[in-house]
């Protein structure tokens, strides 16, 4: 008999009989309001703030009960099989952390990024971690384990910097270099405006940065001794403007995967596998970079037609288990967990990020198990409908 990720709730219910109720909230709801109550004002309004009237942030979320699904019964589902191919290695499940870039400022020691990895090693969800971040990346894939991780890129406009960071994710041993094409400018984001708040102006989250031999080069100082001039370096070179005529250039950085997270189009979605592209992650990055108003699992469907055998990355809204279904039966090829398990990070560090994980999982297993689909070939046949 296989281990399920459903079995948690039997430990739950187990430790129960004991008196002893569980230690972190396993819904969104409770999460969100405990992390509300537990974080400091400006990290909490920088990872739950989004774009304008935060519009679209809310409907990435709601936009999931629009969908929904048809049980199907006398179906054998005592044996469940969640796993999933991607990138050369086989992974337990089709969910991954998604980059957060203030990770490492979520936990109160600053080491978030660490501990966002051993909840990664602890579950074999893998990581994708952020160029933001407040231990280098080489230390953060160390805590990882044996799950693999990925490393998002936000390219530089020095050609020098971007290959060195992309060599090092490769040489430490990152999986697929994740290109984010929204984000060469910061979205209005009124929550973190009228806090006068961005983390990295305070030098927080840069130490890819500070470690990088061409950004040394480039400062001519030790980053530690000189801030200021090091944040302003930083500054200067956040956020090339990236094109298609791009494309050719990054994938002579590196023999890697090379993913492009924001494709939510079916026509760059088709651009980009026609330009060879590894995989496209479909995101509207959680509706902090641009209010636009369309939930993002709305675009999932025209990006999945679209990308035709290309593997789908998804993001924007993931909140509990039954989503992660729901974004697997449109299409999506993996699953990216996002404000969950910072949260969780908040609350109680790798342990409870990796609570949030194993709930999401529980949740996402079980409805399988309900609904009659017991791998995720049969969450794809059957499909997802319009309410
Ligand atoms: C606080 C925060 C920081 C983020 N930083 C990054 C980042 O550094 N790089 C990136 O590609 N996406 C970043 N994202 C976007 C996430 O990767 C993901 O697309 C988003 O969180 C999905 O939305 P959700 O969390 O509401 O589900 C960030 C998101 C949050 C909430």
């Amino acid at each position: 008999m296989n281990n399920h990720f459903g079995d948690y709730q039997n430990a739950i219910y187990l430790a129960g009989l004991g008196g002893v109720l569980p230690k972190y909230p396993v819904d969104f709801a409770t999460l969100k309001a405990r992390a509300e109550a537990a974080m400091p004002p400006a990290i909490l309004h920088y990872v739950q703030g989004g774009c304008g009237d935060e519009y679209t942030q809310d409907r990435n979320a709601l936009a999931f009960h629009d969908w929904g699904m048809v049980p199907r019964m006398l179906v054998d589902t005592s044996q469940r099989d969640l796993s999933i191919e991607l990138f050369g290695s086989k992974l337990p499940s089709p969910l991954f952390m998604s980059p957060i870039g203030v990770t490492g400022l979520c936990t109160q020691d600053g080491h978030g990024d660490l501990a966002a990895a051993r909840a990664s090693a602890q579950t074999g969800v893998p990581l994708t971690v952020s160029t933001l971040t407040n231990d280098p990346l080489e230390d953060i894939i160390a805590a990882t384990g044996d799950t693999p991780a990925y490393f998002q890129l936000y390219t530089p406009k020095n050609h020098e910097l971007a290959a060195s960071l992309v060599r090092r994710a490769e040489n430490a041993g990152y999986k697929a270099i994740v290109v984010t094409l929204d984000t060469w400018v910061t979205g209005w984001r009124p929550r973190d405006l009228n806090n006068a708040n961005f983390p990295q102006l305070r030098g927080h989250v840069l130490q890819n940065y500070f470690t990088d031999p061409v950004f040394r080069e480039l400062l001519g100082a030790d980053p530690a001794s000189d801030l200021r001039a090091a944040v302003l370096l930083w500054v200067s070179l956040f956020g090339k403007v990236l094109t298609w005529n791009d494309l050719d250039w990054l994938r002579s950085l590196t023999r890697l995967p090379i993913v492009l997270k924001g494709i939510c189009h079916p026509d760059d979605a088709r651009r980009a596998v026609d330009a060879g592209i590894d995989a496209i992650y479909c995101s509207n990055h959680g509706g902090r970079q641009a209010n636009g108003g369309i939930a993002a699992i709305d675009l999932l469907p025209a990006v999945v037609d679209a990308a035709g055998a290309t593997p789908v990355l998804f993001d924007s809204g993931v909140r509990s288990g039954s989503d992660v279904v729901k974004a697997l039966a449109l299409g999506a090829t993996a699953v990216g967990i996002g404000r969950p398990y910072a949260y969780g990070l908040a609350l109680g560090g790798a342990e409870a990020a990796a609570h949030v994980l194993r709930s999401i999982l529980a949740e996402a297993d079980l409805m399988m198990a309900v609904n009659g689909y017991p791998t995720i070939a049969d969450v794809r046949s059957a499909g997802a409908s319009r309410r």
